[in-house]
C-alpha cells in the first residue's frame, strides 16, 4: 500500500485548555476554516468537560471530537474516572492513549496504557496511542529499543481487527511543547520502525494501513516537511492546536 492510500489525521490534542464556552468559540472557529479540507481527518482532543459542547460546535462539519485519557473499568469505584462508554455517549469518536504527560505525571505505564487501549477499543473508540523516547534514552542509542518495547507493550494482545481503530502517534517526549522538534529524518526513522514492529506483530497489511503520527512542537511553519515523509501520516498537536488559525495551516499542510 502506497503512503496516499492511508488516511492522513490532523489531531489537536488542547491538553488542560480552553473552558467550555471557549471550547465551543474554538471548534467552530477551526471547522470553518478546515471547511471542505477532505484531505485529511481532522481532529480535537478536548478537556472531558468541553466534550459535549465541541461536539455540538462540531455537528454538520468535518471535525471530530475525541477525549485526553479513559479508564479501563467499565464503571464501578474508580474516583475522578471517565470510562469508554461514557465517553462514546458524550459523542467523542477518538481518545488519546499514553500520553507523556500521563505517563511523566500521572503514573500512567505501558501495562495501565495498554489496559485503556483495549478497554477504549473494545467499546468502539477509536485510539491515538502515544509513545516515544526521553530525552535521556535518545542520548543513550536507545531509542530504538525504548520504542519497538513500547509499541509491543502497548499492543499487547490486541486482536487484528481492532487495529483499524488505532492511530499511533510518535511523540519524542524532548520536542513536546519545548519547541524543539525531531526533524523530518528523525522523524520518520522512528515512524517506520513502529510499522516495521507492527508488521511483526501482525502482518504487513495492517502495518501498512496504520496512520502513524509525528507529534512534538509541530507547527504551521514544519509540518509541511514533517508530513512529507513517507511513513509520517499526520500530526498530533499540542500549542498549536489552541489557535484555530495555526491549526488550520497545518491541516492545510496535509492536503497535499
Ligand atoms: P506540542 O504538544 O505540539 O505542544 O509539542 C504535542 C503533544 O503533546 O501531543
Amino acid at each position: 500500500m502506497k503512503k496516499e492510500s492511508r488516511k492522513v489525521i490532523i489531531a489537536g490534542n488542547w491538553k488542560m485548555n480552553m473552558t467550555p464556552s471557549a471550547a465551543k468559540t474554538a471548534v467552530a472557529r477551526t471547522a470553518e476554516l478546515t471547511a471542505g479540507k477532505d484531505g485529511c481527518e481532522v481532529v480535537l482532543c478536548v478537556p472531558f468537560v468541553d466534550i459535549i459542547p465541541a461536539v455540538e460546535a462540531a455537528r454538520g462539519t468535518n471535525v471530530k471530537i475525541g477525549a485526553q485519557n479513559v479508564h479501563f473499568e467499565e464503571k464501578g469505584a474508580f474516583t475522578g474516572e471517565i470510562s469508554a462508554d461514557m465517553l462514546l455517549e458524550t459523542g467523542a469518536e477518538y481518545v488519546i492513549v499514553g500520553h507523556s504527560e500521563r505517563r511523566q505525571y500521572f503514573g500512567e505505564t505501558d501495562e495501565t496504557v495498554n489496559k485503556r487501549t483495549r478497554a477504549a477499543l473494545s467499546a468502539g473508540l477509536k485510539v491515538i496511542l502515544c509513545l516515544g523516547e526521553v530525552l535521556g534514552e535518545r542520548q543513550s542509542g536507545i531509542t530504538e529499543e525504548i520504542v519497538s518495547m513500547q509499541t509491543k507493550l502497548d499492543l499487547a494482545g490486541i486482536p487484528a481487527e481492532q487495529m483499524k481503530t488505532v492511530v499511533i502517534a510518535y511523540e519524542p517526549v524532548w520536542a513536546i511543547g519545548t519547541g524543539l522538534t525531531a526533524t523530518p529524518d528523525q522523524a520518520e526513522e522512528v515512524c517506520a520502525l513502529i510499522r516495521k514492529v507492527v508488521a511483526d506483530l501482525y502482518c504487513d497489511e495492517i502495518a501498512e494501513a496504520l496512520t502513524i503520527q509525528y507529534g512534538g512542537s509541530m507547527n504551521d511553519g514544519n509540518a509541511a516537511e514533517l508530513l512529507s515523509k513517507i511513513d509520517v501520516d499526520g500530526g498530533l498537536i499540542g500549542g498549536a492546536s489552541l489557535v484555530p488559525e495555526k491549526f488550520a495551516k497545518i491541516v492545510d499542510a496535509a492536503q497535499a
